[in-house]
């Protein structure tokens, strides 16, 4: 009843000329590939290259998403870029609370909440970020800081509302590092957020929302990650940036 979702994360990564190539080499492969029915394909590239992703994504079976947008509507906000923008590109999906963005550009859930009441203002369906870092991990405080990034991000939401967002777990500590969770560990989390949507929302919209997987998610790792109950896909960061690794990791299914 949910659906799958593979999305690729490209980070600041790409010349216009390497994101077209990889894009191209991502229909090819889509060309030949199958996929399980209910599997979507989201590729985010950076803000330069939407428009572009956007045009290909038409004769294609992926869907643009962006990596960040504005937590304004318009106006004099100079570097940013805004949900009506993106919709105006036909992106279906935007990233949210991404922990880099957290850490690097001082991103709280409030900004977090308010991007998302952008993005679903314009009909663009909110990939919204969770998850720790090493030291609260370490600390046993994994829960705690899961629960507060979704309370104080999503629970303003109306229960119509919530069914538009998809949660991403990341645990900050698996990023980029090679370390993935385990499948137990992923499981856990992600069952406890559903837990969290269940009881805000309701057992039946709850197992509505997709819950995807983040952290050195790889083709050789990806299946035991999918196979978990709770676990409806994958946002990849590093594998996303090769056409064969990203369509093996959405074959995991
Ligand atoms: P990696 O797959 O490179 O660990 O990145 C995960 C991520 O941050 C996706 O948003």
């Amino acid at each position: 009843m949910r659906k799958h979702i593979v999305a690729g994360n490209w980070k600041m990564n790409k010349t216009f000329e390497e994101a077209e190539e990889l894009i191209d080499n991502l229909m090819t492969t889509l060309e030949n590939t199958e996929l399980a029915p209910d599997t979507l394909m989201v590729v985010c590239p950076p803000f330069p290259y939407l428009e572009m992703c956007s045009e290909y994504s038409e004769d294609s079976y992926f869907l643009p998403g962006a990596q960040n947008v504005s937590d304004q509507e318009s106006g004099a906000y100079t570097g940013e870029v805004s949900a009506a923008m993106l919709q105006s590109l036909e992106i279906a999906y935007c990233i949210v609370g991404h922990s880099e963005r957290r850490a690097y550009y001082g991103e709280t859930d409030a900004t977090v909440a308010a991007k998302v009441d952008r993005l679903l203002a314009h009909d663009i369906h909110p990939i919204v970020c969770c998850g720790e870092v090493l030291q609260e991990r370490e600390d046993g405080r994994q829960l705690e800081v899961v629960e507060r990034q979704i309370r104080e991000g999503l629970f303003h939401l109306s229960a119509e509302q919530i069914t538009e967002v998809v949660v991403a777990y990341e645990p900050v500590w698996a990023i980029g590092t090679g370390k993935t969770a385990t499948p137990a560990q992923a499981q856990e989390i992600h069952a406890y957020i559903r837990s969290l949507l269940a009881k805000q929302y309701g057992a039946e919209m709850a197992d509505k929302i997709s819950i995807l997987y983040g952290g050195s998610c790889k083709p050789s790792n990806a299946r035991e990650i999918f196979a978990q109950p709770d676990v409806d896909g994958g946002l990849i960061g590093g594998a996303a940036l090769n056409a064969e690794d990203f369509m093996a990791i959405a074959k995991a299914f």
